[in-house]
């Protein structure tokens, strides 16, 4: 009788040890599972604040300003093959009288001859995928150093 509670006794020792045992290697990582609708939350709650527009603002994203180029960039990019020495009769960077020549026919008209292209000098200066606004850009630092 002594001998049968000793051993029930040391069975429970030995099922406690072992529980705590796997209890302990448990609770290193801790794991929650969430609802969808609770991920959702999370999502919302660590969204980037960007996407708020104010008043009067046009979101970058939906007007695809955000991704425009610096024309610095465009520039070095496309342009400076042409521009930096002068091929097939191109006005050289920084050379002042021959852009400011250019700007006698009015700088909006400079803008289009370089988004349209004109004799030697190729539609938007070979940059195919460049916006109007990213083509002025590169005009507007050609330019800006050339005066
Ligand atoms: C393949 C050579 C070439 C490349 C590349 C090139 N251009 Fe030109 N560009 C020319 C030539 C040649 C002219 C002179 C055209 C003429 O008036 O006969 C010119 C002229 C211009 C003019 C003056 C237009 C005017 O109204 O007088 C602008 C502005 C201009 N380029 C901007 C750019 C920009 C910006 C880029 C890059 C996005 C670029 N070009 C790339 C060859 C090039």
């Amino acid at each position: 009788m002594n001998n049968f509670i000793s051993r029930r006794l040391k069975n429970l020792v030995l099922i406690t040890i072992a529980s705590v045992a796997l209890w302990g290697c448990g609770s290193g990582e801790k794991t929650v599972n969430l609802t969808a609708a609770q991920e959702q939350q999370v999502a919302e709650r660590i969204a980037p604040a960007g996407h708020v527009s104010m008043a009067g603002q046009v979101s970058s994203a939906a007007s695809g300003a955000a991704s425009a180029r610096a024309g610095s960039d465009i520039y070095a990019t496309n342009c400076i093959a042409c521009h930096s020495s002068g091929v097939a009769g191109a006005p050289v960077f920084g050379d002042v009288a021959a852009w400011s020549a250019r700007l006698e026919q009015g700088l909006e008209t400079v803008y289009t001859n370089a988004i349209n292209g004109i004799r030697g000098m190729p539609m938007r200066g070979t940059c195919m995928d460049c916006s109007d606004e990213e083509v002025k850009a590169a005009v507007d630092h050609i330019l800006d150093n050339s005066k």
